[in-house]
């Protein structure tokens, strides 16, 4: 971020910040002198007792580093809670997985929708990278759901026993890890990342044949739709383990939906010639901006999901796409406005606080489109009422 003022790290801040860096730089070192960026934002984000999310450093909401649809408004638990009662009904109950619960405000408000309609699930299970937000967790259902705690249980890796029900995941697939191409006019060139005194620095070289061939099939998909060719010296990225990562986390859904939200595009439009240097964004106390070398550990690194490899990956898989569409059409589809009146209950300026809040979530302008959500099924029938207003699987 040349030309931008150094933020000022309280103590611990800036001690952490020096150990992520010394780990990294040893890294690279070790490595020659290069290490890909898929590597450094992994290390980043999760190097154990290091990484964003694997050392608590991150916040949520309004003293955090940045704020997510739950940690906006009850609202959209509700409509999310609404969803998945009609998924456990169609599959005669089961239970619900969430992946990267956060801070535990989606979990909470789901769960405390589910039970004033008598919908409860047999268990809310909880896939949570970091021990720290565990413990966040673990506080926020314990204090606002004391009584439906023998129904929840944290996870350290996928369960292995089958399930029907739900997955849910929002906002995680943006921070997977993603590996950083440019094309020039002959070639890919793989952007990695190299040291320079104390600073981390973009280093390219050329790009190995999975990724050259990767990048050709992006290229492809967006001439295709006619947005036109590259210019030379286009830069983006994408996520080679999102296939493998996702296959992971819900092979063991016997029956029932995953639903996931996210800021992303179909592949088409995110690779337009025009958006040339990718969609990586790092927020830092409420601060966005794109230069993820600068403070590795201390913020957090995320890019786009391309919703076009999100279906491509349902299938191999083993799930149908079962509907695609943004954010405002899915709380609509859900009877947002009927939640908003049983939450307000009767009082005028709850009323007013929860419109303005479905203001955030749904108006263009704000989440409403920028924020997709996707269901994938397998072994059951029943419409999505969150998918049923508009259906968009034809642009992916
Ligand atoms: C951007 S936060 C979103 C949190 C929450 N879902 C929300 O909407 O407020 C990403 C969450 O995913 C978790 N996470 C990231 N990668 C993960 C992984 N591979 N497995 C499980 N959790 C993960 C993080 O620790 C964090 O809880």
């Amino acid at each position: 971020m040349s030309g931008q003022r150094e933020p000022q790290l309280a103590a611990a801040e800036a001690e952490h910040a020096a150990r992520v860096h010394g780990h990294i730089a040893a890294e690279i070192l070790a490595a020659g002198g290069w290490l890909s960026f898929e590597r450094f934002m992994d290390v980043a984000l999760y190097a154990p007792g290091l990484g964003y999310y694997s050392a608590g450093a991150h916040k949520f909401g309004g003293g955090g580093d940045f704020t997510t649809a739950p940690e906006i408004s009850a609202l959209f638990g509700a409509c999310v809670a609404r969803q998945c009662a009609e998924v456990l009904a169609a599959v005669g109950r089961g239970g619900i997985l969430e992946i990267g619960a956060g801070s535990g405000r989606l979990a909470a408000d789901v769960l405390g929708r589910l039970e004033r309609s008598g919908e409860l699930p047999e268990h809310y299970w909880i896939l949570e990278i970091s021990a720290d937000l565990r413990e966040r967790q673990r506080r926020l259902l314990g204090e606002r759901l004391p009584h439906l705690m023998g129904r929840v249980m944290w996870l350290d890796a996928p369960p292995v026993q089958p399930f029907d029900g739900v997955i849910l995941a929002n906002e995680v697939l943006d921070a997977l890890p993603v590996a950083r191409f440019r094309r020039r006019r002959s070639r890919v060139e793989e952007l990695g990342v190299a040291v320079d005194g104390d600073r981390f620095i973009w280093a390219a070289r050329d790009a190995g044949r999975d990724m050259a061939g990767a990048v050709d099939v992006l290229a492809r998909a967006a001439a295709a739709a006619g947005a036109g060719e590259w210019p030379d010296g286009y830069l983006s990225e994408y996520c080679p383990r999102l296939a493998a990562w996702t296959a992971a986390v819900t092979r063991p859904l016997a029956a029932g939906a995953v639903l996931w939200f996210d800021y992303g595009l179909p592949r088409a439009h995110y690779y337009l010639p025009e958006r040339h240097d990718g969609t990586l964004l790092c927020h830092f106390r409420h601060r966005a901006h794109a230069d993820p070398l600068r403070l590795p550990g201390l913020e957090d690194i995320t890019a786009w999901v391309d919703f076009t490899a999100l279906a491509l990956a349902a299938a191999g898989a083993g799930f149908e796409v079962a509907g695609f569409t943004t954010q405002t059409y899915f709380l609509a589809g859900l009877g947002v406005d009927q939640e908003m009146l049983a939450l307000a209950q009767s009082d005028e300026n709850r009323f007013a606080r929860l419109a303005n809040e479905a203001r955030r979530l749904m108006l263009p302008g704000e989440m409403g489109e920028r924020f997709k959500a996707m269901a994938w099924t397998r072994g059951m029938r029943a419409a999505l009422g969150g998918f049923a207003l508009r259906d968009l699987r034809h642009v992916l």
